[in-house]
């Protein structure tokens, strides 16, 4: 079987949206296609509406188009592999959650709520036709440093964005064969600890 052709599919004991069942995180981008400005925004307007505790939105997003300075100030600040196979994605966007609010309240929820951004993010490109692959991997402080983001904001995620490549175009053995390897989870009898 040819490396491209094997399923992401989620296999689901009852059938789920199709965006949401297609959905996967890639290592390969092809860099070569432009991803319409108007898709962009259609994903950060998805996060925008997304719900947060007492409306208090406290996402926010530092979005780099591939080709800026700003993009290579991004991968400089990713950790290990991911700096190899995101310099390809066409953006990257650096997920920031407000610790305080104005009044100096600490917003408990914020990075929940940010997640809940980022999957709505997420959900809206891949509808969209894009692909989205978030990593914990990236390095707080430079990023702190080089955008010189507010102390209130703690950078949380970057967000890879951008047109499906092939696993073929990626350079190392690792990277390729992980882009392959079977996606799983957890059956829903393990997380469901309650179900009356
Ligand atoms: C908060 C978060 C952090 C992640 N960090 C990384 C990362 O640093 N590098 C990476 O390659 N993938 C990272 N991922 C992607 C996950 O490994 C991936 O979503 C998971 O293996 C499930 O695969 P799927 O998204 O294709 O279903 C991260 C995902 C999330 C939600």
């Amino acid at each position: 079987m040819s490396l491209t052709t094997i399923s992401r599919t989620a296999e689901t004991s009852a059938p789920i949206h199709e965006v949401l069942a297609e959905r996967w995180s890639p290592r390969s981008f092809d860099s070569s296609v432009e991803v319409p400005s108007e898709k962009i925004t259609a994903a950060l307007e998805a996060a925008r509406w997304s719900a947060s505790a007492a409306n208090t939105q406290p996402w926010r997003f530092i979005v780099a188009r591939r080709g800026t300075t700003e993009h290579d100030t991004i991968v400089e600040n990713l950790m290990g592999f991911n700096q190899v196979w995101a310099s390809s994605a066409q953006v990257l966007i650096v997920n920031l959650a407000a610790i305080a609010a104005e009044d100096g309240t600490p917003l408990r929820w914020s990075q929940y709520d940010l997640g809940q951004a980022v999957a709505n993010l997420t959900v809206q490109a891949h509808h969209d036709g894009l692909h989205v692959h978030q990593m914990g991997g990236i390095e707080v402080d430079g990023l702190r440093e080089a955008f010189d983001i507010d102390a209130n904001l703690e950078p949380i995620s970057v967000t890879a964005l951008g047109v499906l490549g092939t696993p073929e175009a990626l350079t190392s053995d690792v990277l390729r064969e992980r882009e392959v390897a079977p996606r799983s989870r957890r059956p829903l009898e393990e997380i469901v600890l309650v179900s009356a």
